[in-house]
């Protein structure tokens, strides 16, 4: 059995990556580390021991606790380690940066020694395109472009990828890390624009389109990106950098449209507000690298994958009914109110 820590599993991509592996590498025994912050949910795995006996185990802590990640990494000498864990929405960082430098940052760090000092075969870092910073119309990030994030929670991801990289030189760490577009699909936090808009959509609320909504952004089913983590993780080689993108621009306002279609509600309900700060323009995945090298590129496209997300969230009104009442509410008014 190969030793598998998940840290953030309780999260979106977290959650379909644990079940990806679960179903789909029957040699893995994975551990979930997750704090369950805001945007974890341990709902979101209720049933995975009884399905794999064995196979499947979580521990809530907080990657950024030395003594608490060093006792579990003792405990379980991992073959493999693959960070998710992460404060995740660009909307909070800008409110409030302290807490992505300590989890994005400072934990990484606490995962590297962990993994440096438990002699952990092989680091996967999930990072972000976001790193690169913003494309005007033209072009696309390949993964030899410079860092040059914009906003409080890219520009920690770019450091973690630093951190990331300086292990490999300095302590001969074997390491990988990804960096992929905008996901979508099942058990995505109500905060980021599709499942808000979905939510907001059944309820006959105003849809907040940020600025003119002609911001561009790469969408990728979950499912293809837990695919392409895998792959690296078994595959990639050590030092490199896998870009993974869906193949899917689509302008923000194009997406809130082809919600309300799907729903049958009518455009009246879209509201434009004042844009995010810093707000990037566009992202675009070149992804050719990981193609040629792995063989992988996305296979689910855009209309059958938003199409399953507007399905799951439908099917699972009481997923979300719990979420949004909670203190998601104050989120939303400090958010929206008055915007
Ligand atoms: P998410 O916000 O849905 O989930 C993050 C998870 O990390 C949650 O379960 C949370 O409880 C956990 N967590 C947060 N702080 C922690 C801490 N200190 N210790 C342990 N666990 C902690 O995020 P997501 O959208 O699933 O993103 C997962 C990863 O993928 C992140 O690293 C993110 O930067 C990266 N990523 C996300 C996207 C995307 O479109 N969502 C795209 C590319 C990369
Ligand atoms: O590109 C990968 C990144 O994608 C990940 O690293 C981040 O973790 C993830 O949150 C996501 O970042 P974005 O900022 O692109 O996602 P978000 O869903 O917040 O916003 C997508 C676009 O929609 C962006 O241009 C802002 C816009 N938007 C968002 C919200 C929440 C709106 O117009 N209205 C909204 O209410």
């Amino acid at each position: 059995m190969t030793k598998v820590l998940v840290t953030g599993g309780c999260g979106f991509i977290g959650t379909n990556l644990l079940k990806y592996i679960l179903e789909n590498k029957p040699d893995w025994k994975v551990v979930n580390l997750d704090l369950l912050t805001y945007a974890g949910n341990l709902e979101n795995t209720i049933g995975l021991e009884d399905a794999y006996p064995g196979r499947y185990s979580f521990i809530r802590a907080d990657i950024a606790d030395p003594a608490g990640v060093n006792e579990v990494f003792r405990a379980h000498k991992f073959d493999l380690v693959m960070n998710l864990a992460a404060e995740s929405h660009v909307d909070r960082s800008i409110e409030d940066a302290g807490i992505f430098i300590r989890t994005n940052v400072l934990g990484v760090q606490v995962l590297l020694d962990a993994a440096i000092r438990n002699k952990v075969k092989r680091f996967l870092h999930v990072s972000t395109d976001e790193v690169y910073g913003s494309l005007g119309s033209q072009g696309s990030f390949r993964e030899d472009l410079p860092l040059a994030p914009n906003s409080p929670y890219s520009a920690s991801k770019a450091a973690a990828d630093l951190l990331v990289r300086a292990y490999i030189k300095t302590y001969g760490l074997d390491a990988v890390i990804t960096r992929c577009s905008n996901n979508y699909g099942p058990y995505q936090f109500p905060e980021k624009l599709i499942p808000l808009m979905v939510v907001n959509a059944y309820h006959d609320k105003e849809l907040p389109v940020y600025g003119d909504g002609k911001n561009v952004r790469d969408w990728i089913y979950v499912e293809d990106h837990c695919r392409g983590i895998v792959l690296v993780a078994e595959k990639g080689k050590c030092g490199e950098i896998y870009n993974m993108g869906g193949d899917a621009e689509k302008e923000n306002i194009e997406i809130v449209r082809s919600i309300l279609a799907y729903l049958k509600k009518g455009e009246e309900l879209i509201r434009y507000v004042k844009d995010r700060p810093g707000h990037d323009f566009r992202y675009a995945m070149d992804f050719s690298k990981i193609q040629a090298a792995l063989d992988w590129s996305p296979r689910v496209d855009f209309t059958s994958g938003i199409k399953n997300t507007i399905d799951w969230y439908l099917e699972n009104t009481p997923w979300w009914n719990r979420i949004l009442s909670g203190d998601y509410q104050d989120y939303y008014e400090r958010m929206y109110g008055q915007r």
